[in-house]
């Protein structure tokens, strides 16, 4: 890999040990994804804290601690993603009813790391949609370093910035990524063509659609026609299953998304190499893999996959608004829109019908803490593919609907979604 003057004197130590280790990771992470050079951030960085990446390249927390009291700065601005596993509940944590995170100093002691981290200038979103709490975006075109399913097509599709999955301690540091795939014109146009051909409306369909694409696409980027204008909770659903399903982290819907104002500038002007037709059938199918439960029981609801918007809250509220719940639910959110929930007295409606407003983190994240539980409800595909993996051996039973079909099963306590 080309590295110019500046950055040759960084991996020689010029520049200091962590300097130094970090530009080895990035060279080594280059020429593994066959880059030719690194680039410049511009735009911003969302990052795991607390995730160090690759044994060889360990930053460790007292390398961390020494930068940030010597005043060093992350290079752009940068922003939390939750922590990652174990994670902890940022708030909320006092009412939900499970250890370790119900104890104080098991708060106390997961907050404390972060210090640091927050000292050099990242930002406190904690949260695995931060984007749209960020109060700070890349501009089209700009450069940057993000991680997470749902994050990574809204950086290059929804706001035609560009990324690849490499926001870490590294990238923020240095600002700077190696030059591949996404971050280069020539891999950003559309190369399938996927028409939907069944209408889609509620959020659930757009799970499910996400799901079915990321499955039939595999690399390809494709260009989504036939699937209306989506709202903001629709878009973030459609992307953490594109990228759950399968491993979509651009794509186009023509006359939306910023790359491509006709159909024709999606695929700049190529033919595509496969047509692709996603039928209801083929949502049925994936909501039918997603229902894994064998009675209809359920002990326990999950809802903020990814974490809700302030909009899903609101909704959520109305829902529960004067009812009672039998089973456990939590209501994941992010830290500033938990805010948000409290000051309009979401939050209070909502815990007042005996859920929990929490904050920050997800049971997958968490390492399966959540209340005791062998059915589980949720409205997210993405929660629903990984936490069974994650409580393995423990069989868990997952089924998988509406928000309201959930809503519902945490008040009766019986699961009555069905394929409509
Ligand atoms: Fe977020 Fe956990 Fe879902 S991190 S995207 S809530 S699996």
């Amino acid at each position: 890999m080309h590295l110019t003057d500046q950055e040759k004197r960084i991996l020689d130590g010029g520049q200091g040990e962590i300097a130094q280790k970090c530009m080895q990771f990035l060279v080594a992470y280059g020429e593994a994804a066959g880059a030719e050079r690194l680039v410049d951030l511009d735009g911003t960085v969302d990052l795991h804290p607390g995730q160090f990446w690759v044994a060889d390249y360990v930053i460790t927390p007292e390398e961390i601690d020494e930068l940030a009291n010597k005043g060093e700065k992350f290079k752009v601005p940068t922003f939390a993603n939750k922590a990652t596993a174990p994670g902890f509940i940022y708030d909320g944590w006092e009412r939900c009813g499970t250890l370790p995170n119900s104890d104080p100093e098991y708060h106390k002691k997961c907050t404390e790391p972060f210090k640091p981290w927050i000292k050099m200038g990242m930002v406190p979103t904690f949260s695995c949609d931060n984007y749209l709490v960020a109060s700070y975006l890349p501009a089209v075109g700009q450069h940057c370093a993000w991680v997470e399913s749902s994050a990574i097509p809204w950086v290059n599709a929804v706001l035609g910035a560009r990324s690849n999955f490499d926001g870490c301690f590294q990238t923020a540091y240095l600002g700077k990524v190696p030059a591949y795939d996404m971050q280069l014109d020539e891999n950003r146009m559309a190369t399938v063509l996927v028409e939907c051909a069944s209408e889609l409306k509620a959020d659930m369909d757009y799970d499910l659609f996400g799901w079915a694409v990321g499955e039939a696409c595999g690399l390809e980027v494709p260009a989504l026609v036939g699937i209306g204008k989506p709202t903001t909770s629709q878009l973030v659903k459609m992307n953490s299953s594109l990228n759950t399903g399968g491993q979509v982290r651009m794509y186009h819907i023509p006359g939306v998304t910023p790359e491509a104002p006709t159909l024709e500038a999606a695929f700049k002007g190529n033919r595509y190499k496969k047509r692709i037709t996603i039928t209801r059938e083929d949502l049925k199918r994936v909501y039918e893999v997603m229902n894994y439960a064998s009675n209809d029981h359920v002990d326990f609801v999950y809802l903020g996959c990814p974490h809700y918007n302030i909009e899903e809250l609101r909704k959520v509220a109305e829902y529960l608004e004067g009812k009672r719940c039998k089973t456990p639910v939590w209501v994941m959110t992010n830290p500033l829109t938990f805010k948000a929930a409290e000051m309009m007295s979401l939050k209070d409606t909502i815990e007042k019908a005996g859920a929990v407003l929490l904050s920050g983190t997800c049971c997958g994240l968490l390492m399966g803490e959540m209340p005791p539980s062998g059915v589980m409800a949720t409205d997210a595909a993405k929660q629903d593919y990984y936490i069974t993996g994650i409580v393995y051996p423990k069989r868990l039973e997952v089924w998988y609907g509406t928000t309201e079909d959930c809503i519902e099963a945490a008040i009766t306590g019986k699961w009555r979604g069905e394929w409509r």
